[in-house]
């Protein structure tokens, strides 16, 4: 399987192209900064550098190209204020989906958050508002296009050993926590069960060994 992820040099991608490689599939890491070409090389991904604030559809098309799946792995981070919410975690998604549409790379999974499709909770700072916003409106492109998408929706991300054992369910759960290791295999698991396709999921740490989790919401 070849694996075009959006955001490649982020926490959870490493790990998802690490999973990849180790299973002999090919990941292929949209970066922006070319000083880190030797970590996703060193993940086992193919780097293809890419800012995805600036990039085309038809530039990233050309990557998606041939492809099995794309993955929306990218965000703009702790730190960054409100344009950068909606540069990243909203327009990347959409132009990442663009890109799968033209190519027709029809298997997209895209991680977008717990508290997406809510209004934020009263008091909410503007930062986290507009990331909530963001991710809200990421899913809506994905959901209204004829592509097979998977949404999945993690608790807020640890960097916890990966533990095997998850909640996987479609919305709401109670709030949680969730090692970035187990999102990552949690991916993997979506993309080999197409029978996961057109569903929003959120997921925390919980007791049910992770195949198990998927095959039980298909
Ligand atoms: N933190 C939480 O508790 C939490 C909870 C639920 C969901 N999430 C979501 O989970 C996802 C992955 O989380 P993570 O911790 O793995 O993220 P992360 O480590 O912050 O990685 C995000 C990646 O996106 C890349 N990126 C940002 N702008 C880009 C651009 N213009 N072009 C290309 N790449 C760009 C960053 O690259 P640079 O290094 O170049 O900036 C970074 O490598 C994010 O969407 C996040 O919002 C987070």
């Amino acid at each position: 399987m070849r694996v075009v992820i959006a955001g490649g040099h982020g926490k959870i991608a490493l790990l998802l192209e690490r999973l990849l490689a180790e299973r002999g599939d090919q990941a292929v890491a949209l970066i922006r900064n070319p000083a880190h070409v030797a970590d996703v090389q060193k993940a086992g991904a193919e780097a293809f550098i890419c800012d995805l604030e600036a990039a085309s559809a038809g530039e990233v098309a050309v990557v998606l190209s041939g492809a099995d799946a794309a993955v929306f792995a990218a965000g703009a981070g702790p730190g960054s204020g409100v344009p950068r919410k909606d540069s990243v975690d909203r327009a990347a998604s959409v132009l990442m989906a663009d890109a799968a549409t033209r190519a027709g790379v029809r298997r997209f999974v895209q991680i977008s958050s717990m508290g997406a499709g809510q209004a934020p909770r009263p008091g909410s700072d503007e930062v986290w508002a507009a990331y909530i916003a963001a991710k809200t409106a990421a899913e809506a492109d994905l959901r209204a296009r004829d592509l097979d998408w998977t949404i999945l929706r993690p608790g807020g991300l640890t960097d916890a050993p990966a533990t095997g054992r998850i909640r996987l369910a479609p919305p709401p759960l109670p709030r949680g926590k969730i090692p970035r290791a187990d999102v990552a295999a949690v991916i993997v698991a979506l993309l080999d069960d197409p029978g996961t396709r057109h569903q929003t999921l959120e997921l925390v740490g919980g007791d049910s060994p992770i195949a198990a989790a998927v095959h039980g919401i298909t």
